[in-house]
């Protein structure tokens, strides 16, 4: 089977670590390097879970490269204990012994060295706030023509979860956003809370963890309480969030997601700093678009891929689970 050569910009992040551990489980997936950025965790932290989630995953030697700690306005942008804990990783950082070492280069300059060797060929996954690429498409105005594809883990068209209106990557560093999707990349997907809160992680697939128990499995039942405490606070709904692995489940099988055409804007300031804006009626530019909005999902779909995947070994009993059980 032809691997898809991927890099994951990240900045990890309980869900940012379920879809490292997905790419790196997927026979169609190549994985090249994870870059870090701040965003649920300071720098230090989001580049320490990068290598932490390889050392789990027996993958030392795959690159880390540390990125911004600061958004493009110079700002560290708040960070997001309340769901992932201190630690970014829901408090199991420190169970995981990780002795890889972080590459010298830096993130933004491994980014324009690599897609420049590469042109065409590799799909950049943004799972994180977008300061890193939209400081390589600052360095090099070819830089964006040159990615095969951009899969985006952001934004919304009707909700938010740091406001009304904004989802955190891009509420984070909404300038790094808008010129991200102003950077005429071929190819722009935006995976956001509409479909991403629908594949919250439930009680009963958590439990399947814990009866798993194997290194990943007891990772992902432990990281993930911290998330499902916060959201039955928040909210009522005892389900931790799993956002960024839909975009690697979205690449492996693309029927997991309805799709559609849209022009895409972010903005910057105000009371809707960081709202995305997603016409897919043609109201703007003529009828032009950007970008493709993931409208719907199949969270069974997504859900059978996932567990076959990383517990394959499990795979008849995950298929009866998923035939008796599935909500
Ligand atoms: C996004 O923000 C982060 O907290 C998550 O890792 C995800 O990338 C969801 O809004
Ligand atoms: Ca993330």
């Amino acid at each position: 089977m032809e691997r898809i050569p991927i890099i994951i910009d990240c900045d990890p992040g309980v869900d940012d670590a379920l879809a490292i551990i997905l790419a790196l489980h997927h026979p169609k997936v190549q994985l090249r390097a994870l870059c870090s950025v701040t965003g649920n965790g300071n720098l230090e932290n989001t580049t320490r879970n990068a290598k932490d989630i390889l050392a789990l995953c027996q993958r030392r030697d795959i690159p880390v490269y540390q990125g911004c700690g600061v958004a493009l306005d110079g700002v560290q942008p708040e960070t997001v204990e309340s769901s992932f804990g201190d630690d970014g990783l829901g408090g199991y950082a420190a169970s995981i012994a990780s002795d890889n070492e972080v590459r010298q280069e830096h993130a933004v300059d491994f980014l324009l060295r690599e897609i420049s060797e590469h042109p065409g060929e590799i799909t950049l996954f943004a799972i994180g706030p977008c300061t890193n690429i939209a400081h390589a498409i600052r360095r090099d105005a070819t830089f964006a023509g040159k990615v095969k594809r951009l899969i985006v883990m952001g934004g919304a068209k009707g909700t938010g979860n740091m406001s009304p209106v904004a989802e955190y990557n891009f509420w984070a560093d909404p300038l790094a956003a808008k010129e991200v999707f102003e950077a005429g990349f071929p190819k722009v997907d935006m995976i956001g809370l509409d479909v991403t809160n629908k594949i919250a992680l439930g009680a009963d697939v958590r439990e399947m963890m814990r009866i798993f128990d194997t290194p990943i499995s007891r990772f992902i039942y432990h990281a993930t309480q911290k998330g499902v405490d916060d959201n039955w606070d928040f909210a009522r709904r005892p389900v931790a969030p799993m956002h960024d692995v839909l975009t690697v489940g979205y690449l492996i099988d693309e029927s997991i997601l309805e799709m559609q055409d849209a022009f895409i804007e972010i903005e910057t300031d105000g009371l809707s700093k960081g709202q995305s804006l997603v016409d897919i009626g043609g109201y703007w530019h003529n009828g032009q678009c950007n970008a493709r909005y993931a409208a719907s999902v199949d969270s069974r779909k997504f859900y059978q891929l996932f567990l076959t995947t990383v517990f394959h070994e499990k795979v008849n009993e995950i298929n009866e689970f998923m035939k008796k059980e599935w909500r």
